[in-house]
């Protein structure tokens, strides 16, 4: 206890994706206990009992975060709310204020909240929006892009992320206790959900379709190509790099890669388990352009050096050990997918 305040573990977004997959991976592990906030409830399968309390509200509302911080302390804070990409670029306005001012409000707080003697670890996940190729060619002919390479966001959502990137690594580097983690995350595929308002949205949509045995209309073009990663081994990775040591780290925001696919071959993987699979094309050009400018593959070097991230799926077993017998599991309630 600090002050009579519990120290707890603090998740914003905890509703969405990926903190439901986080809150999934932390059921029954050791630890502080664990505060969430998100506009919508949790859904009923819960985070276990370390479970502390759910604040339902907008992270923007100063009355959630008198009442949250009157009664606990966060020592580590995974802050995952936001207006994702493709949904920021139409409420612009929204998302500035969710995506950088929310965020900004949120960093001052722990950097009051933090000393030097009780530090506070901030994880932020960012994007590969942050990067931006300035044409298909050059995206084509690029290397695997690293985290100094490429910063020229060419949306808002991709702007804010780098702006709260730097904001984050900034505080930090006053010395009054904020310790700041951020990842880059590829497009995330989950088995288990379904995600809204990204732009790598096509790739989960396609496969969970298929699985339903619905056709798919494909809003990129077949060659859009992006890096992809299995939704448990992004937890996985930004839980390594919430837990290590500090003095491993050698940068304040790392990528975590996984298999560049374009949208042609992960349609030509899919219909190996579902051949009935039937996909259009209607090209959503905003979006389409927007990948356009996103690396196809990005360099996680970093990532696996200093806080040993190691994904568990490469290309193939994405799809055969995780995707299929997942949403077969979903769907279809396959038993032989459960080996
Ligand atoms: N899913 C991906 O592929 C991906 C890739 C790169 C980065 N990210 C980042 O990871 C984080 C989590 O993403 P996700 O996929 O879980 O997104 P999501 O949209 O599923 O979840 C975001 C959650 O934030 C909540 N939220 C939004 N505005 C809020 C507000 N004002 N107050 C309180 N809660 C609010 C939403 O209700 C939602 O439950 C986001 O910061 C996102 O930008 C995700």
């Amino acid at each position: 206890m600090s002050g009579g305040r519990v120290p707890v573990t603090l998740i914003t977004g905890a509703a969405g994706e990926i903190g439901q997959a986080l809150l999934h991976r932390l059921a029954g592990s050791r630890g502080d206990p664990i505060v969430t906030v998100d506009l919508r409830s949790l859904s009923t399968a819960g985070p276990g009992d370390l479970h502390r309390e759910h604040f339902q509200g907008d992270i923007l509302d100063s009355a959630l975060w008198e009442q949250l911080l009157c009664r606990y302390r966060p020592t580590l804070i995974f802050h995952l709310a936001a207006i994702l990409s493709t949904r920021a670029e139409s409420v612009p306005v929204l998302a500035h204020r969710v995506n950088a001012d929310g965020a900004a409000r949120l960093l001052a707080m722990t950097a009051d909240l933090a000393t030097p003697d009780e530090p506070v670890r901030f994880v932020f996940p960012s994007s590969i929006a942050v990067y931006g190729l300035p044409s298909r060619e050059a995206k084509e002919a690029a290397a695997p892009v690293s985290e100094d390479e490429h910063l020229d966001p060419a949306t808002l959502y991709g702007a804010q992320k780098l702006y709260v990137e730097r904001l984050g690594a900034t505080i930090e580097r006053l010395g009054n206790g904020l310790d700041f983690r951020a990842v880059r995350l590829p497009g995330l595929i989950s088995s288990d959900t379904l995600p809204q308002g990204g732009t790598s949205d096509w790739a989960p949509e396609l496969i969970h379709a298929a699985a339903r045995g619905e056709p798919y209309c494909c809003f990129v073009n077949r060659e859009a190509r992006l890096p992809f990663c299995a939704m448990p081994d992004a937890v996985e990775g930004v839980l390594r790099l919430a837990l290590c040591q500090k003095a491993s780290l050698t940068r304040s925001a790392y990528n975590l890669g996984g298999p560049s696919l374009s949208a042609a071959e992960i349609i030509a993987r899919v219909a190996r388990d579902f051949p009935d699979l039937e996909v259009r094309f209607r090209l959503d050009r905003a979006r389409d352009r927007i990948v356009a400018g996103w690396p196809g593959a990005v360099d996680d070097t970093a990532a696996r050096r200093d806080f040993g991230f190691a994904p568990e799926h490469d290309e193939e077993t994405l799809f055969s050990r995780y995707l299929i017998p997942g949403i077969r599991r979903r769907y279809l309630g396959d038993a032989r997918a459960a080996g």
